[in-house]
């Protein structure tokens, strides 16, 4: 599987995926901003980066069209969005549909859209998480591959939430990307997708409590 990631900042996520020593070759990592950290870390990793820069184009459909033009000269089966944060036009997402991926920190479809973290802690929810899932043209709403759960401790600012968040996000995203890459998620007639071959486990007895005094 080939596969090329978005991203537009920091770029934990795309290390995460880097290290995970997935059976992906990933042909470029694509930031649409010049100075992202990320790019840094994919080119000490050996990858091949490259900028389109959301600020050249007039409107969103242009970007857009420059952005799949640089994509698909790497042919990639899948694109992960890793921390990319532009809004994708209806055009976009459509001409990679089903191979699409993005990671969202919140537990969908539970606070989609930003700041995710401060509004988690507002809402007084008791766990939060994070979610990968195939990107349509509703955000953050397509069907759900993964998601992981952490508490919501009583003392919590959105940074000390969104850093547990974010360890887990480094779990669950390669997780779902091996996944993909094994050929095991199918997705439904009914919009859900679903990972083959997982056991449950000890399943059934098996909850995360929070709070858990
Ligand atoms: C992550 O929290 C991700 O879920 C969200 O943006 C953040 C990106 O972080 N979409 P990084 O660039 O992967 O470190």
């Amino acid at each position: 599987m080939r596969a090329v990631i978005l991203i537009s900042g920091r770029g934990s996520n795309m290390r995460a995926l880097l290290e995970a020593d997935l059976p992906v070759d990933i042909a470029c990592v694509i930031s649409n901003k010049p100075g992202a950290a990320g790019l840094d870390i994919a080119a000490a990793h050996g990858v091949a980066i490259a900028v389109v820069d959301h600020r050249l184009h007039p409107d969103r459909a242009e970007f857009d069209a420059a952005l799949a033009a640089e994509i698909d000269r790497h042919r990639p089966d899948l694109v992960i969005l890793a921390g990319f944060m532009r809004v994708l036009t209806e055009a976009f997402v459509r001409r990679y549909e089903n191979r699409l991926i993005n990671i969202h920190p919140a537990l969908l479809p539970a606070f989609p859209g930003l700041h995710t973290h401060a509004r988690a802690i507002a809402a007084g929810v008791k766990l939060h998480g994070c979610t990968v899932h195939f990107v349509t043209p509703e955000v953050d709403a397509g069907p759900i591959i993964a998601q992981a759960a952490v508490p919501v401790l009583p003392d919590d600012t959105p940074e000390r939430l969104a850093a547990r968040v974010l360890r887990q996000e480094h779990r669950v995203f390669p997780l779902a990307v091996r996944w993909l890459a094994e050929g095991r998620v199918r997705l439904g007639e009914d919009g859900t997708a679903a990972v083959i071959g997982v056991t449950g486990g000890d399943a059934d007895h098996e909850a995360l409590v929070s709070p858990n005094g």
